[in-house]
């Protein structure tokens, strides 16, 4: 009886600190958007988030009273369009989620969003700095090589910059290059996990066939590094006008969130490729890399160099960097000129 009644206490016990442990609120800043929408409802959907707040310029209260419909227990908060609601969407949150910003259209590079999108990320980032500075920033808005760099600026000349809780969503070109070699070598998608590292726009994409064991060559390997390189413009063209990818880019932002909270909540070995303030090739004037990253409570638990690669993929990684510094250097010229 004692027995069996210590096991129950143990178990209550146990259920217990599991969800207080999952007692996360959530922030997305867009949540009214084409990727902000379908995020925020993957987000209401997942049971470790508690509350989910939902920040827009406009459409967020509708979005929020819509999604707050749903049979989950997480309270939901649409926000909108004011200092005061930004900073109440903001305080508690454990993730920000940052997809506000425009896309691009057909013929537009992500470079092109630049100057629109450098402007609301850095004023998020100084919104954040004030009311949730411990907060996991998850930078989805383009172009997120430059758009990082803006983050972590501001964050600094407020004096809290936490390199280990700053991360740009690059998920989506981990979720690309799997579902293509999956066409190609027709096996099942959800049995590859292609690495990708570098960063997100065409050429500083760079995916590590070899890392999975693929030796795909000649005409073969290009046209597969093309497409994992230029998998969005496939959707910017096939939108024809209305916007890039916004459903595989909330499903592949869920999907990194999740990892984040699996981890915050003392899941062991959770790694993504992800697009961090990185040590590996600082020595070339780079400070923000994507590679592989093991998460943990406090975000950035490890940073994983980017292991035995070809030939080929070397000369990949080259060009990625030279575009990569250039695109850095960028995002840090802004805030110094626009503080
Ligand atoms: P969208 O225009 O449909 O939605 C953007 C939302 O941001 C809108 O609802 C708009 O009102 C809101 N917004 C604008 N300024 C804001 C501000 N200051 N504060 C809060 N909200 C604001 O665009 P989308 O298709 O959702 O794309 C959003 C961004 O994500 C784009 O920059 C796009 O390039 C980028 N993106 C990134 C990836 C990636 O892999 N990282 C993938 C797809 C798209
Ligand atoms: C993507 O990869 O789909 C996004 O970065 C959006 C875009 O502009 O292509």
């Amino acid at each position: 009886m004692m027995a069996s009644r210590h096991i129950f206490g143990t178990l209550q016990r146990r259920a217990f600190s599991a969800s207080a442990r999952q007692a996360s609120k959530v922030a997305v800043l867009g949540g009214a958007g084409g990727i902000g929408q379908p995020l925020s409802l993957l987000m209401k959907l997942n049971p470790r988030v508690s509350e989910l707040a939902v920040y827009d310029i406009k459409g967020a209260a509708g979005v929020a009273a819509d999604i707050g419909h749903i049979n989950t227990k997480s309270v939901v908060t649409g926000y909108q369009n004011d200092e005061k609601e930004l900073d109440a969407c903001l305080k508690g949150s454990e993730i920000v989620l940052i997809p506000a910003g425009v896309p691009r259209k057909p013929g537009m590079t992500r470079d092109d969003l630049f100057n629109t999108n450098a402007s609301i990320v850095r004023d998020l980032a100084k919104a954040i700095a004030e009311s949730a500075p411990d907060a996991n920033i998850l930078v989805i808005s383009n172009p997120v090589n430059s758009t990082v760099p803006i983050v972590a600026e501001i964050l600094k000349s407020k004096g809290i910059y936490n390199p280990k809780r700053l991360f740009g969503v690059t998920t989506l070109d981990v979720v690309r290059a799997s579902r293509f070699i999956s066409q190609h070598k027709s096996t099942d998608p959800a049995d590859e996990n292609i690495t990708v590292i570098g960063g997100h726009s065409g050429a500083t994409i760079v995916p590590l066939l070899s890392q999975s064991g693929y030796s795909l060559e000649g005409k073969d390997l290009d046209d597969y590094v093309y497409r994992v390189q230029f998998g969005g413009d496939e959707v910017v063209k096939a939108k024809d006008g209305a916007g890039s990818a916004t459903l595989s880019m909330a499903m592949a932002g869920a999907r990194f969130a999740e990892s984040l909270l699996k981890a915050a909540q003392g899941q062991k070995g959770v790694v993504e490729p992800t697009f961090v303030d990185s040590p590996l090739y600082k020595d070339q004037g780079i400070d923000f890399f994507a590679s592989r990253v093991e998460l943990g409570p406090s975000g950035v638990e490890k940073i994983h160099d980017v292991g035995k690669i070809t030939p080929k993929e070397q000369e990949l990684l080259d060009v990625c960097l030279k575009d990569l510094k250039g695109n850095i250097a960028k995002g840090v010229k802004f805030v110094k000129e626009n503080p």
